[in-house]
């Protein structure tokens, strides 16, 4: 589960080492068995790669993973034959470390709505008459800045990561009605919110549906980009028009009888 730290995150990174190792291995083996195939590094590297990536597959890593084993060793071919300077390497491992800050231990990784979507949910957030809305990993702000356009609308945008955190930030510095939170989301009390946004994983929508439920006033609304939370029934579906062909799932927390 994406919160939990110590031990998940171990696994992850076990898991991790574990398929580039098994994908090593196995291309060893084939290059063994048929070196005419396989010789040249570049050819070594690929077929490395896709070896990773399926044993990253077959040790139920989460699908973002994918990309990460398949080029790793190809790229780190390439960086050496570029013969970059050494503190290019360590800015790059900077960079991404305050990027994809939690993605080791299992945090949802960064990646971004469309404007589509954003419009999609102001359109949203506007028919609800909502004053309070949270953006739950909010990266860059792609939704957040939007609606805090709309100064009677107060937006919280929490974000743990520190890069796409700091650009929120920035991004939210003339808008008194916006706050750039760098926080865990899990920490966040959605009560305080008519609305909700999140663009997060399948991995964690149990797990949020039940604070979700625990925690939003009835009549709240919680939207739910491109993944359902298992076992609910939305009260709406909007389909987005954008390059991922989005589906917003629109949550309406109940009155009590
Ligand atoms: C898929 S991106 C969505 C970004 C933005 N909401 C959008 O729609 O463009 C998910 C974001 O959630 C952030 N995130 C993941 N786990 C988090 C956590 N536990 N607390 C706060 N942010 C988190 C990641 O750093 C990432 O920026």
């Amino acid at each position: 589960m994406i919160k939990i730290a110590g031990t998940t995150g171990l696994i992850t990174l076990f898991k991790a080492f574990a398929a580039q190792a098994l994908g090593l291995a196995l291309t060893a083996t084939l290059a063994w068995m048929s070196p005419a195939l396989f010789h040249g590094a570049w050819r070594l590297a690929l077929v490395q790669g896709v070896a990773a990536a399926l044993w990253s597959n077959a040790l139920r890593q989460p699908y973002w993973w994918l990309p990460i084993h398949l080029l790793f060793l190809p790229t780190a071919i390439a960086m050496l034959t570029l013969q970059l300077p050494s503190w290019l390497y360590l800015l790059t491992v900077l960079l991404l470390a305050l990027v994809f800050w939690g993605t080791v231990k299992g945090d949802v990784p960064l990646f971004l709505s469309s404007n589509a979507v954003a419009d999609a949910v102001a359109a949203i957030v506007d028919r609800e008459n909502a004053n309070g809305f949270a953006d739950l990993g909010a990266g860059i702000g792609s939704v957040a800045v939007p609606l805090a356009q709309h100064p009677a609308l107060k937006v919280d945008a929490w974000e743990r990561a520190p890069l796409p955190w700091l650009i929120t930030a920035w991004r939210c510095r003339t808008l008194p009605n916006a706050a750039a939170k760098r926080a865990s989301l899990w920490d966040c009390n959605l009560a305080h919110y008519g609305v909700v946004f999140a663009f997060l994983s399948p991995a964690v929508m149990a797990e949020l549906g039940e604070k979700v439920r625990r925690e939003m006033r009835p009549g709240g609304l919680f939207i739910s980009s491109s993944f359902p939370i298992p076992d609910w029934e939305p009260e709406k579906i909007v389909d987005v028009e954008d390059r991922r062909r989005t589906k917003l799932f629109c949550y309406r927390l109940c009155r009590p009888e």
